[in-house]
């Protein structure tokens, strides 16, 4: 979702606010903003649209002797996308200036507050609210930072703001609060952002701001302080070691497509160093300072959203299969509200590519008090996730741009075996042939993308439906609703994932010509089941395709279209039906012409509940 950057610096502060932002590009947004100090006045300069357009308004005006700039990447949630709503927001001498992620959720009694004071608004954003509030605490008598500090403590919500004025020209402020923030430390400059990857090419030094923590930057220095006490905190000076800043296509058309084709080497990436298939082991580092709680978990909590949650639920079955561990998958955003009794038993495990989503946090948040180990399986290195987590397991996938989640499910799906087979340790008989097909896996993936242009023509083809249905079962169920997500939110088409044998159940009345049938059915104890649903849905003369298993010659007379995978056990099934997944929705999302990589209305990380 929104994205944040802010420099202050001898190089070109707008310059090096636009290039984060263009890191930050996959992130999802629909309008982009800057505000850059030239001497005593601050210019503004925003844009609906891409950053390009913001680069191109940076190129024709006169930003010469810019001593800072904040810039920002919205993604509308109070008002449409238009320049007005736009960030930076400003008060209305255009003095203070603030860029926001988050959600205020008080800005309306505040905007009220302020009205009745006088103030006007510009914009219908929530955002405004805060420069606004800033000028009324300075117009009180408060120097700038204490009048954000007295602003701050008024606002109820989520928030990372950053703050430039002509008041204090040298000078950034900033702060956090359910919503991540990063300092990096430069030599003579300093960048604060969102994200890492926005600043990576600057500095690898960086503090992670912490919930109530307010920043002071200046180009040398930086003092944070707990804004609740007002007390200076020391800050743990990181480094980013494990983050990549490439952030290209390559010679990919779309990053979607570059990061399907990259499931192989993911799946190098997630078992390098942990799969030790000769010795029989498992080796989990971040698993290993609770080696001794997960021996008393009797049950298993998985919380996550959308393609996370899917992987969570084929973990599910690994967790109970391999690890004999109750285990059941909660969407974040309904975890948060129920009512459910938790035990110190139960171990919570957080699932997320971008460690950052606003629901997961919350779910994690919500155990905060309740003495329960959480567990983290995160993408992104260093978020906050993966730092709210007791301990964790890497999925080391690196940066995913594309909105649609693709090597992450993969990376996700391995890691959760991984887990599952490390509390296992040896004891299933499934544990050996389990390691050895992983090391197997990788070349069977390249397989898969090796039939991209029949996949290709298979999307062609179907691509003008307007529903769509995906079935499986046992590991194949989960991976029928990752399917659907991927179809639709690539194409827009109406895709639903159904365990095959609910179809009786009512989907089944959905069934014409007009309605095709993507049917999971590799080789397992359950196939002849699916079989039979497949069956059903011809007798309806509803069209299928099939993925099955290389040598099933019998489903050939069954279904209208067959792609085929390799051999492997049931279990890795979801990681090579996953790949042709996505490439059947990149490739519908190609023949309708759309932008897969930044599907309408979606966001690369949902940052707000
Ligand atoms: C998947 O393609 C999605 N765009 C989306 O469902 C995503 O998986 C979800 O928002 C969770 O994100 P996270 O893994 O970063 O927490």
């Amino acid at each position: 979702m929104c994205g944040i950057v802010g420099y202050v610096g001898p190089k070109h502060p707008s310059d090096v606010v636009v290039d984060g932002l263009t890191a930050l590009e996959y992130r999802g947004y629909d309008s982009a903003g800057l505000a850059v100090l030239v001497g005593k006045r601050i210019e503004l300069l925003r844009t609906v649209g891409r950053v390009q357009g913001l680069r191109e308004l940076v190129e024709k005006s006169d930003l010469s002797g810019s001593q800072s700039a904040i810039g920002h990447t919205r993604w509308a949630t109070h008002g449409v996308p238009s320049v007005t709503n736009a960030h930076p927001h400003a008060n209305t001498d255009q003095t203070i200036f603030v860029v926001h992620n988050g959600i205020i959720e008080n800005y309306q009694e505040i905007k009220s507050r302020l009205q009745a004071k006088g103030y006007q608004f510009a914009s219908e954003t929530d955002t405004e609210v805060v420069p606004q509030l800033i000028d009324y605490y300075v117009k009180e008598g408060l120097a700038l930072e204490p009048a954000f500090k007295a602003a701050l403590k008024d606002l109820r919500g989520a928030y990372a703001l950053l703050v430039i004025s002509s008041v204090e020209p040298d000078t950034l402020l900033a702060a956090k609060l359910s919503s991540p923030l990063v300092l990096g430390i430069g030599d003579g400059e300093m960048i604060i952002a969102s994200d890492p990857l926005a600043l990576v090419e600057h500095t690898k030094k960086v503090v992670y701001l912490e919930d109530g923590q307010v920043i002071r930057v200046t180009k040398d220095t930086y003092h944070i302080e707990n804004l609740a006490e007002e007390k200076p905190v020391r800050a743990k000076v990181e480094l980013l070691t494990d983050i990549d800043g490439t952030t290209g296509k390559g010679n990919f058309p779309h990053f979607m497509l570059k990061e399907i084709y990259e499931a192989p080497n993911t799946l190098k990436l997630a078992t390098a160093g942990r799969v030790h298939a000769h010795e029989g082991l498992v080796k989990l580092g971040g698993l290993e300072n609770v080696a001794e709680q997960l021996r008393h978990i009797d049950r298993l909590v998985i919380v996550a959203c959308g393609t996370s949650s899917y992987a969570g639920m084929v973990g599910e079955y690994f967790m109970e299969e391999l690890a004999g561990l109750p285990t059941e998958v909660q969407l974040a955003s309904e975890f948060v509200y129920r009512d459910e009794p938790l035990s110190r038993s139960t171990a919570v495990l957080a699932i997320s590519q971008s460690g950052e989503t606003a629901d997961t946090i919350s779910a994690l948040k919500k155990v905060e008090n309740y003495g329960c180990l959480r567990l983290g399986v995160v993408n992104a290195v260093g978020s906050t996730i993966a730092r709210m987590t007791d301990a964790g397991v890497y999925c080391h996938a690196g940066p995913e741009q594309a909105v649609a989640s693709t090597k992450a499910f993969i990376a996700q799906v391995t890691v959760l075996l991984l887990i599952a087979l490390y509390l296992n340790n040896g004891k299933t008989e499934q544990y050996k042939p389990l390691l050895e097909e992983l090391e197997a896996l990788p070349d069977k993936a390249a397989a898969v993308l090796s039939q991209a242009k029949h996949i290709e023509a298979m999307a062609r083809k179907y691509a003008m439906y307007r529903d769509f249905l995906f079935i499986g079962r046992r590991y194949a169920f989960p991976c029928a609703l990752e399917g659907a997500l991927k179809l639709k939110e690539c194409s827009y088409i109406h895709a639903e994932g159904y365990a095959a044998g609910e179809m009786k159940h009512g989907p089944l009345a959905m069934i014409d010509p007009n309605f095709p049938t993507f049917a999971l059915a590799c080789d397992s104890p359950l196939l002849e089941k699916t079989l039979s649903n497949i069956q059903e849905i011809r007798a309806r003369k509803g069209p299928v395709v099939a993925i099955a298993t290389e040598g099933n010659k019998h489903i050939r007379k069954l279904a209208d279209d067959v792609i085929y995978v390799p051999d492997t056990l049931e279990q890795l099934q979801p990681v090579l039906a996953a790949i042709v997944e996505q490439l059947f929705a990149y490739y519908v999302a190609v023949a309708k012409g759309l932008d897969m990589d930044r599907p309408r209305n979606l966001a690369k990380s949902v940052t707000v509940e």
